[in-house]
């Protein structure tokens, strides 16, 4: 059930489209003084190390992370999420990724609170090792669905919501509808960010009919496409749902978009999505 281990995909390119989104996403929070509480539903190990077997399988970072180190032409809104690179790679060459709970803990305040889970007992066990000294962070062996149950809504009435799984079959899309449902009802001024691969065209129109039924509003959808949409050798593209983005945020997430797709693009590709599929 739980084959997927993030390490093989690390610093890929939606690793580098979701971490760069997140980042930016954390700093909105942390915009006002009012502590906040951050929820990493599918957290993986937090940091991943490049040169692993499994990350050198299919060195998929080498068309993710290693298309974008050092450039000298990465825009502000890019900085906050290559700071947490450049904080595990002070020696200035690439060998450590962070992944979502790294990219966040460092720009949360002393007052802020964060929470991860993850489902996989290794990785978990990883992650609690990692985190074993903060106490800003709980780690949780546990299914990231049930732990928004349990920690929604948080007592700081601020929050931040990641939903990142593992995606394993085109099922997970209704979960994940599901989870937004789930959230919203309990925590209705929550930030929610879903991520999610690019699949057939039918798929993904049903995925986003399904969010606009939900009646919830104010949801940014942001895509970005790196192969045909006939490719099928693997991941195509992949999207984020941001719902109750940070004021703003729609402004920068069009400039990282904007940057990022060329980049990571191989050959000709659909256009980026930048677009409120429910506005306010
Ligand atoms: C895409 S990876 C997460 C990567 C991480 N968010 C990051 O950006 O660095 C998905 C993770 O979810 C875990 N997982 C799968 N199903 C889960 C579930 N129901 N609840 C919590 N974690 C789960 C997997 O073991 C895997 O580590």
């Amino acid at each position: 059930m739980l084959a997927y281990r993030h390490q093989f995909h690390a610093g890929n390119f939606a690793d580098v489209f979701k971490h760069a989104l997140l980042a930016q996403l954390v700093l909105g929070m942390t915009r006002k003084d009012k502590p906040y509480f951050h929820l990493d539903t599918h957290a993986g190990i937090g940091q991943y190390d490049l040169l692993h077997e499994w990350a050198q399988k299919n060195a998929e970072h080498k068309d993710g992370i290693a298309r974008i180190w050092g450039r000298n032409d990465v825009p502000d809104e890019m900085q906050p999420y290559l700071d947490a690179l450049r904080a595990e790679n002070p020696g200035g060459t690439l060998r450590y990724y962070p992944g979502s709970p790294a990219i966040a803990r460092r720009l949360l305040r002393a007052h802020d609170r964060m929470v991860l889970s993850e489902l996989n007992p290794k990785d978990c066990e990883a992650l609690a090792v990692l985190y074993a000294r903060d106490r800003q962070v709980t780690v949780e062996l546990a299914d990231g669905y049930l732990a928004l149950n349990a920690h929604l809504p948080p007592k700081e009435r601020r929050g931040l919501i990641f939903i990142d799984s593992s995606f394993d079959r085109a099922r997970e899309f209704k979960r994940l509808t599901d989870a937004l449902i789930l959230g919203n009802r309990k925590f209705a001024t929550g930030v929610y960010a879903l991520w999610y691969p690019l699949m057939d065209p039918a798929s993904m129109r049903s995925f986003e009919r399904g969010i606009v039924a939900t009646g919830i509003r104010k949801v940014l959808q942001l895509e970005i496409s790196v192969h045909a949409e006939d490719w099928t050798l693997g991941m195509r593209g992949c999207g984020l749902i941001v719902v109750n983005p940070p004021f703003g945020f729609d402004a920068v997430a069009q400039t990282i978009v904007a940057y990022l797709k060329p980049l990571l693009a191989n050959g000709a590709v659909p256009p980026a999505v930048v677009r409120w599929l429910v506005p306010e």
